[in-house]
């Protein structure tokens, strides 16, 4: 075989290669007397190097399942395995492990640290853990990744909506994860800005290979994902694949 060949054997092999498993995902959560179905059996599983996006009406579930995604919650019941390992009945010091190592999150309630330049910013998940190299020459490379290299010793108000959001990006990328999974990137952004972070999150994906999976109300973001999977009232709808076709059926 030749190399294109093979390129192309590896890559084929790397679309197939499962990465996350949802299996039967629910979440209630008291609500004074009564409890909420916020996630009814959430399903599906996420190979490596694909961007899935999350989409549905307000209040769907969208974000609840993000955190339950990324180790920050736990579901009710049901399971996620990422790599094969059940995240969710893990003690809190394996899974703030796994965090580190293996989960990229861009999400708005985990915003950067008001006191540290952007510099700063992302250098503070190479401080826990191990990871190679020098963190301050690691988050000079990440943001010069992001187009903010001029940026280095600002702090967030001293940064641009779009700025920060970048650097929230770069940050989620410091220690080199294999998912990256954002909720609203591109949410309280002009069109400008928010086709500036969909350019990022396109040429990152196609030059780092990371499974990305975002949740949008941007119709743009949605098109450009192999997959959009659809939740309303807390259950799959329906998942499109980029070329239209419905898996869901
Ligand atoms: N702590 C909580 N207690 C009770 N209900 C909650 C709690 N957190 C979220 N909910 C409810 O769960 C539902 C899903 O919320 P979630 O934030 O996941 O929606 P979403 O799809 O991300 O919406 P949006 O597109 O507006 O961001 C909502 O109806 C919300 O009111
Ligand atoms: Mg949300």
């Amino acid at each position: 075989m030749d190399d294109a060949h093979l390129q192309q054997e590896s890559r084929h092999r790397a679309d197939k290669e499962l990465v996350m498993e949802i299996v039967n995902v629910t979440k209630s959560l008291p609500l004074g007397r009564e409890k909420v179905e916020i996630l009814k059996g959430i399903s599906f599983q996420v190979h490596r190097g694909e961007f899935v996006s999350i989409v549905g009406p307000s209040g769907s579930g969208k974000s609840t399942l993000l955190g339950i995604l990324a180790g920050l919650d736990t579901p009710s019941s049901g399971r996620v395995l990422i790599d094969g390992t059940d995240i969710t009945h893990m003690t809190e010091s394996k899974l703030a492990a796994v965090r580190n190592s293996k989960i990229g999150v861009v999400f708005q309630a985990y915003n950067l640290i008001a006191t540290l330049t952007a510099q700063e910013n992302v250098e503070v998940p190479l401080y826990v853990g191990k990871h190679v190299g020098s963190p301050s020459a690691r988050a000079k490379e990440l943001l010069a990744l992001v187009g903010l290299s001029h940026r280095l010793s600002h702090r967030p108000n001293q940064l641009s909506g779009g700025e920060q959001q970048r650097v929230a990006i770069a940050r989620a990328l410091a220690t080199d994860p294999a998912f990256v999974i954002a909720d609203e990137p591109t949410g309280n952004l002009d069109a400008n800005n928010g086709e500036h972070i969909l350019q990022l999150i396109s040429q990152l994906r196609d030059q780092t290979g990371k499974t990305f999976i975002i949740a949008t109300h941007d119709p743009i973001i949605a098109a450009q994902a192999d997959r959009a999977i659809r939740i309303v009232d807390g259950r799959i709808a329906e998942i499109v694949a980029r070329d239209g076709a419905d898996l869901s059926k």
